[in-house]
């Protein structure tokens, strides 16, 4: 079996006195590819640093909504510098996050639409974060985004707001929560969209799926999402990890 799990922070502060261990662990396991998702200009490049040091591992730059309210304009001119980097495959995570609002709501919908613009400039996917905020983010995208492919990243929307994104040429991609007992209407939404346009992630060292649930969770556990999204489609676990490896590796163009 082949798993790629398209989100992970193993840059976090979590890992920082086991890093290497858990990365030994990673490269015995059943995970073949990450990419590691920056939130700042900080974690942007840490995860570049992690994908030099290792093949396996890619890398995501951009800023999340939480940390946009400081953000100037050179940091987007720094971001491009960034992208030149080969193992730099996506822009993200951005988006607008309206349920800690930790940025006033316009900053987050101007830094959300102007990386958008961003990563049609360099020609990159980008990583969509979305908290209560399911409507403007799709406005936002819809009125910004023209050929890039994106992801909504750990989605917890409606099966509604998942077609409208696929329509937009967008993937879904599934995190420790679809494992939860009482997902019962996320897990509904595997079966009713495309099997070519679903990811899966751990968003580790959040969101451990169960059985791991309460733990510090890592990329190893994204087998426990790949086995709950086999069994709702009624396919091994081994051939969901090879569409959604293959779905990935298309998605980021590695
Ligand atoms: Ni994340």
């Amino acid at each position: 079996m082949k798993l790629f799990d398209s989100h992970a922070h193993l840059d976090d502060e979590q890992f920082d006195e086991d890093r290497k261990e858990v990365i030994d662990k990673i490269i015995n396991s059943n995970v073949k590819r990450i990419v590691n998702v920056g939130a700042d200009i900080k974690t942007s490049e840490s995860s570049i640093k992690l994908a030099q040091q290792y093949e396996f591992i890619y890398a995501a730059i951009g800023i999340h909504p939480h940390d946009v309210s400081n953000c100037k304009l050179s940091d987007i001119e720094y971001l491009k510098e960034l992208a030149a980097n080969e193992k730099v495959v996506a822009i993200g995570e951005i988006g607008l996050d309206y349920y800690y609002d930790h940025s006033p709501r316009d900053v987050q919908r101007n830094w959300f639409a102007r990386q958008i613009e961003l990563s049609e400039e360099l020609k990159l996917p980008f990583i969509v974060h979305s908290r209560d905020a399911s409507e403007e983010t799709h406005d936002i995208i819809k009125a910004n985004k023209k050929k890039s492919a994106f992801v909504l990243h750990c989605f917890g929307q409606s099966l509604e707001m998942a077609k409208k994104y696929i329509d937009m040429d967008g993937y879904i991609s599934f995190a420790g929560p679809v494992t939860y007992k009482k997902s019962v209407k996320l897990r509904e939404i595997i079966k009713n969209i495309p099997k070519d346009r679903i990811l899966i992630e751990t968003d580790c060292p959040y969101l451990s799926p169960e059985p791991k649930r309460g733990k510090r969770n890592d990329p190893t556990n994204v087998e426990f999402i790949a086995k709950t999204l086999a069994s709702e489609l009624n396919i091994s676990t081994d051939k969901l990890a090879e569409i959604t490896f293959d779905n990935a590796s298309r998605f980021f163009s590695i």
